[in-house]
This record gives structure tokens, C-alpha cells and sequence, in this order.
């Protein structure tokens, strides 16, 4: 059984899967500086190329394929089966999977890299150690995380959206910028990025881009 809050954000992201899919834009015509901090990331897991990549809480996959355009070996997984049936039918090259970010399906250091886009912000806050642990178990040694999400000291958040159809209820957790990284880094990451933007039109809060890694036993940035 899984715990009432992801019950909730499931349900959620189901009732709204495809009015989201239809109206979040496409990675490409992303701002500059949100591809650059992808094709950042892509450039690390292709070179490292230690495993696959996980898009953690995917939605309808379209940032998962455009990794995917970048060379990278993505797949998807979300806590929506709606979610996961349109990114099934809009990629079918490409493996979607049912799951929570909190209990991934990969074996211990089994991925090369792990993307959170916009999909963390739904846990409450005691419940990032797990999700952070979780990418560190399942990443390998030298392997890349980048967490996209807003930041802020917005606390708990009731919001009610439908992106453009019936709307539904969302509990959202805003959290500072230094917060977020400190979790990382007690999960055993090293942040080795980390790019704010301003709030664009329409949002009250800037977003932040955390990239980080797993050290290899070998890491120069572990050694004093
Ligand atoms: C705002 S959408 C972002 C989707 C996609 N990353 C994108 O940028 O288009 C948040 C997604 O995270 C998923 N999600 C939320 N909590 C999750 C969790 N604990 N585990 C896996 N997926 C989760 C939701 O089902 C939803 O599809």
C-alpha cells in the first residue's frame, strides 16, 4: 500500500494527464538557458556512460525523449498510470514505467543517470531523505542527478489546477535552494552545479537547477 499522499498527487496526475500533456511545452522550446542545463546533463551521462538514465515522476515523457534526441539512454517512470499510457503512446520507442520515486524499480547502481524535472516538489519534505537515498542506491558510482524544481520559502501549498481542463488538487512544497542541496549532500551526493533562474511570466518563484553526483571511490572533489 502506498502512503496516502502519493494516493492523492496519483490521482491527481491522472484526472489531469492529458490537458498536461497537451499544454506543457516541448523541451525545445524551452528558454535557452533550461536546454543548456539539459544538454549539460545529457553531455555528463553520455560521456560518463555508466547505465541508463531514469526520468523520475516523467509525466507524458516529452522531456524523457528529448534526452533521449540528445543520445541519451532514458526511460521513464511516474506515479500516474494516465501519465505513463500517453508517454507510452506518444514514444512508443522508448520504456515507460509505472513507479514511485521512493521505492525505484533499479537494482543497486544499475543507472547512469537520474533526471527529477519538476517532480519532486510533491513530497513533503520528510519524505526527500527516502527519495534522495533512493537516487543514490540506484545510481553508480560517478553517476549523474539533475533535480529541476522552484525553490523558495513557500512552504505547503494546496493548489488546484487543470491545465486548461477540470481542475485538481495538488499539495506542493516549496523549499530554499540551500535546503535542497543540503539533502542532496547528506544522501552522500557531491552538488557539483547549481543554476537559478528568475520567476518566469506567470510564476511567483524562480526556478533552481541541481546537478550533482555520486563520487566514484576514486573522486577528486572526496579527497581533502
Ligand atoms: C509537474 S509534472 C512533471 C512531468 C515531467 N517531468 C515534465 O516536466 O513534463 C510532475 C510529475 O511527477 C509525477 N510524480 C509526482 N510524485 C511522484 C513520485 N513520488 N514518484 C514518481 N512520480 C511522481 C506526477 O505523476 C507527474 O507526472
Amino acid at each position: 500500500m502506498q502512503p496516502p499522499h502519493l494516493d492523492a498527487i496519483r490521482q491527481s496526475y491522472d484526472a489531469v494527464a492529458a490537458d498536461y500533456a497537451r499544454s506543457v511545452k516541448d523541451p525545445a522550446e524551452l528558454d535557452p538557458l533550461s536546454r543548456a542545463v539539459l544538454a549539460a546533463f545529457a553531455e555528463l551521462v553520455t560521456s560518463a556512460d555508466l547505465g541508463p538514465t531514469a526520468d523520475v515522476g516523467c509525466g507524458p515523457g516529452k522531456v524523457t525523449a528529448y534526452l533521449s534526441g540528445l543520445g541519451v539512454s532514458a526511460f521513464g517512470a511516474d506515479l500516474s498510470p494516465r501519465m505513463v499510457e500517453l508517454a507510452r503512446a506518444a514514444h512508443p520507442d522508448l520504456r515507460f514505467d509505472v513507479g514511485s520515486m521512493s521505492a525505484l524499480a533499479s537494482g543497486d547502481g544499475e543507472l547512469g543517470g537520474i533526471l527529477a524535472y519538476y517532480s519532486t516538489h510533491h513530497l513533503p519534505p520528510e519524505s526527500l531523505p527516502g527519495a534522495f537515498a533512493e537516487f543514490h542506491r540506484t545510481l553508480a558510482p560517478g553517476g549523474h542527478l539533475l533535480l529541476v524544481t522552484r525553490v523558495g520559502e513557500g512552504g505547503h501549498q494546496r493548489l488546484t489546477y487543470g491545465y486548461g481542463g477540470d481542475p485538481a488538487p495538488f499539495d506542493s512544497y516549496r523549499l530554499p535552494a540551500d535546503r535542497i542541496a543540503g539533502l542532496l549532500e547528506q544522501a552522500g551526493f557531491v552538488v557539483t552545479g547549481r543554476v537559478v533562474q528568475a520567476p518566469d511570466e506567470g510564476a511567483k518563484r524562480p526556478v533552481a537547477s541541481f546537478l550533482a553526483h555520486k563520487p566514484a571511490a576514486s573522486d577528486p572533489l572526496q579527497q581533502g
